[in-house]
């Protein structure tokens, strides 16, 4: 039975100060973290080196970063190399966020690089599909969503995919307070987990922990948690405050 993975995109949000701040409030919640749950906090760039240093001695919260670039080093201004976040002692990588999607040129291709390079460097992806409200009118969510995971996941191999992480996050239910129904989770969760049968086999894909992204709330945690094929969420907004971010834990535990 695989762990609940709850995680916190911090997104812009919290420099050094804020997310020591954040960090302490989680750390002296009056809730803990319950056995089947894994938690994971990620934070921006500038953070990390404090968020490392606050979750040194806290073994419950894992640290992630919410990008990488997919070379070694170079003329790439402005952006963090896989060996960087291992300095920090990143245990994950989200990417392929709609967000970096949309403002800042992602492509699949790209995704799919940075997965190879993450995994070859002892990070595991957070890989973040999902459709536009547009494409789901039209009904192509589960065409658009099958194209994006079989394409991060070109020639990654079924061992080096076993500890990776999908996020499904609808665009439309990000940060607009419109989450998605359970049965419309469970419908997209289930197609995702045939899309990983079908690359790696069923024990691999029953491995593979898929997350819901998208307005999850301490209020709505507990029917999208509950649906067979949601293994955690991948908490925006929700996150930023300690108190929210621990319910969601509680209620996932
Ligand atoms: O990556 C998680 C994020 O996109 C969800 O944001 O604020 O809708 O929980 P939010």
């Amino acid at each position: 039975m695989r762990n609940y993975l709850i995680a916190g995109n911090w997104k812009m949000n919290c420099g050094p100060a804020e997310t020591q701040k954040l960090l302490r409030g989680i750390k002296n919640s009056d809730i803990s973290i319950p056995e089947r749950v894994d938690a994971l906090v990620c934070p921006p760039m500038i953070s990390l080196t404090v968020a490392a240093n606050e979750l040194q001695e806290e073994a419950g919260v894992a640290l992630g970063a919410q990008n990488v670039h997919f070379e070694d080093n170079g003329a790439y201004t402005g952006e963090v190399s896989t060996q960087m976040l291992n300095e920090v002692y990143c245990e994950y990588v989200i990417l392929g966020h709609s967000e970096r999607r949309e403002y800042f040129g992602e492509t699949d291709q790209t995704v799919n690089a940075k997965v190879k390079k993450s995994l070859s460097d002892d990070l595991l992806p957070v890989i973040c599909v999902g459709e536009s409200l547009k494409q789901r009118k039209a009904g192509e969510h589960q065409l658009i969503v099958r194209k994006q995971v079989e394409a991060a996941l070109t020639g990654v191999s079924e061992d080096q995919a076993a500890g990776l992480v999908i996020a499904y996050e609808p665009i439309w239910a990000i940060g607009t307070g419109e989450t998605a129904t359970p049965d419309q989770a469970q419908e997209m969760h289930k197609m995702i987990r045939d899309v990983i049968a079908n690359l790696y086999g069923n024990d691999r894909a029953g491995g593979i922990r898929i997350l819901y992204g998208g307005s999850m709330k301490p209020h709505n945690a507990e029917e999208l948690l509950s649906q067979p094929d949601v293994d955690g969420g991948l908490i925006g907004g929700a996150s930023l405050q300690a108190d929210s971010f621990m319910e969601i834990i509680q209620i996932a535990g």
